[in-house]
């Protein structure tokens, strides 16, 4: 494969760009299999039209590579989101390329590793717990919206140092409204969708410059307070409205995903007791207080191996779009600049080559043993990989650990019959049902 020498001669990818002005867009969206069956077809790399843009459509662990770390100069963050990102979101670290991007995940990196961690232990113990108070006495309650409220009060905690109570509710409205906006059409009509989701950022980020001259004088634990601080080794820091920015796309980033991964832990636990059952064990073996260690989160080997298959077999994010700034070959196909391209996680994750009977849930393909994700690079990529790896993983790592040990170690569950456990992509994986749960009740100590 290279990039070099292009010549005319070499052929776009196969596959079709479907209807004038929409492509294949509909298709994309409504179709589940969209992506398998031209896989099918087509092989690991395929062109289509989605999102208003000639795409190329890249498949496995050798597109991953190829796109996340050998030929990385090619593509471009900043040219794959739609625009409604661009606006909604601001100039924030998904929309930066190069230097720009480089210098600034060098100055957020202090606030999701490290000390800044250890010191958000206790709050997200103590958010997790509250939760799981209230579901004991609830009983029966659906487990998506109520994982999407823990995960944004975890975030607008830890992140933005909010108070816990009225206030997160204000900023969770607001933000489900500029959620909304970002996958619909950008009229910015009065009771649009779009508008309210440009109101709702505009209160967002009126909010954060308030609290970001709070910290200023008065400087806390919080990643807001750290960010405020933080300066490289040549003396560059953040600006107020850089910072606005930055702090909106950690909300974003922060908790949608983790609310997917979580209600995929909450049904694979349920559905395998055999599996509950083992991590059960490992809970029992480390269980000395009633408290959760950060030593103990670190030897939770089960765990992991579960928490890495729920990410194999149920990935929140389903790709990444790039655009394309230089031109390129893969396998023998030619894709021009202008192009997007799109990396698909959730097509290397099933792909049999890498993970033996990969639609099995089976968390020993991660043990010492088999390890199978080690065989073949860029193939276990639900957090993504390269030089933009996931900026959260150790932050959403600890966060679903401390839930999961907590909720294994204390409580039973069971879910409701009769469900459609059938899955959405949209905001982020879950089940159609929301995953409705019944008789949540303490374990007999
Ligand atoms: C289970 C939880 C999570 C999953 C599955 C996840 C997944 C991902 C993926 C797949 C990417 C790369 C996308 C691409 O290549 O196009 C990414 C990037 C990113 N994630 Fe996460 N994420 C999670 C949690 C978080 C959390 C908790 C935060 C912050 C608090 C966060 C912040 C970010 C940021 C800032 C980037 C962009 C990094 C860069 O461009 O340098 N994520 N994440």
């Amino acid at each position: 494969m290279s990039s070099q020498n292009l010549d005319q001669n070499i052929p776009l990818p196969p596959g079709k760009f479907g209807l004038p002005l929409i492509g294949e867009t509909i298709n994309f969206l409504t179709d589940q299999d969209f992506a398998l069956k031209r896989y099918q077809k087509y092989g690991s790399i395929f062109k289509t039209n989605i999102l208003g843009k000639p795409t190329a459509v890249m498949i496995g662990s050798e597109a991953n590579k190829f796109i996340l770390q050998s030929h990385f100069d090619h593509f471009s963050w900043a040219k794959g989101w739609p625009a409604t990102f661009q606006e909604l979101l601001g100039k924030s670290l998904f929309l930066q390329d190069g230097e720009e991007h480089k210098k600034n995940r060098k100055l957020l990196m202090p606030s999701f590793h490290g000390q800044a961690l250890i010191n958000y232990f206790e709050t997200m113990e103590s958010i997790i717990k509250s939760y799981l108070n209230k579901w004991e006495k609830q009983q029966n309650f659906t487990w998506f919206s109520e994982l999407k409220q823990m995960t944004f009060e975890i975030a607008s905690v830890l992140l933005l140092g909010s108070e816990r109570g009225d206030k997160i509710d204000y900023l969770s409205n607001l933000f489900t409204d500029l959620s909304n906006g970002l996958f619909t059409i950008p009229l910015k009509i009065p009771g649009t969708k779009y508008s309210k989701a440009i109101r709702g950022r505009d209160l967002l980020l009126q909010h954060l410059e308030q609290e970001i001259i709070k910290r200023k004088e008065n400087p806390s634990n919080d990643a807001l307070s750290l960010l405020v601080q933080t300066q490289d080794e040549d003396g560059n820091s953040l600006s107020i409205n850089e910072i606005k920015v930055q702090a909106l796309l950690m909300l974003f980033a922060g908790h949608e995903t983790t609310t997917s991964m979580l209600t995929s832990l909450c049904l694979v636990l349920a559905q395998h007791p055999d599996i509950l059952d083992q991590a059960k064990k490992e809970q029992e073996k480390l269980q000395n207080t009633d408290i959760i260690t950060l030593e103990q989160i670190k030897n939770m080997t089960y765990l992991d191996q579960v928490l890495k298959e729920v990410e194999r077999l149920y990935p929140p994010v389903a790709g990444g779009f790039r655009g394309v700034v230089k031109p390129f070959t893969f396998n023998g196909y030619y894709v021009p600049q202008g192009w997007q391209i799109l990396y698909s996680i959730q097509l290397t994750h099933q792909n049999s080559e890498i993970f033996t009977n990969p639609k099995t849930f089976d968390p020993q393909r991660f043990n010492k043993e088999r390890e199978e994700h080690r065989k073949t690079e860029y193939s276990l990529v639900g957090f993504g990989g390269g030089s933009r790896f996931c900026l959260g993983y150790a932050f959403a790592q600890m966060e679903m650990k401390i839930f999961a040990a907590l909720l294994i170690r204390n409580y039973h569950w069971n879910l409701e019959q009769g469900q459609d456990l059938s899955l959405n992509r949209i905001p982020t994986l879950h089940p159609n049902s929301g995953l409705k749960v019944k008789e949540f009740q303490p374990l007999p100590k």
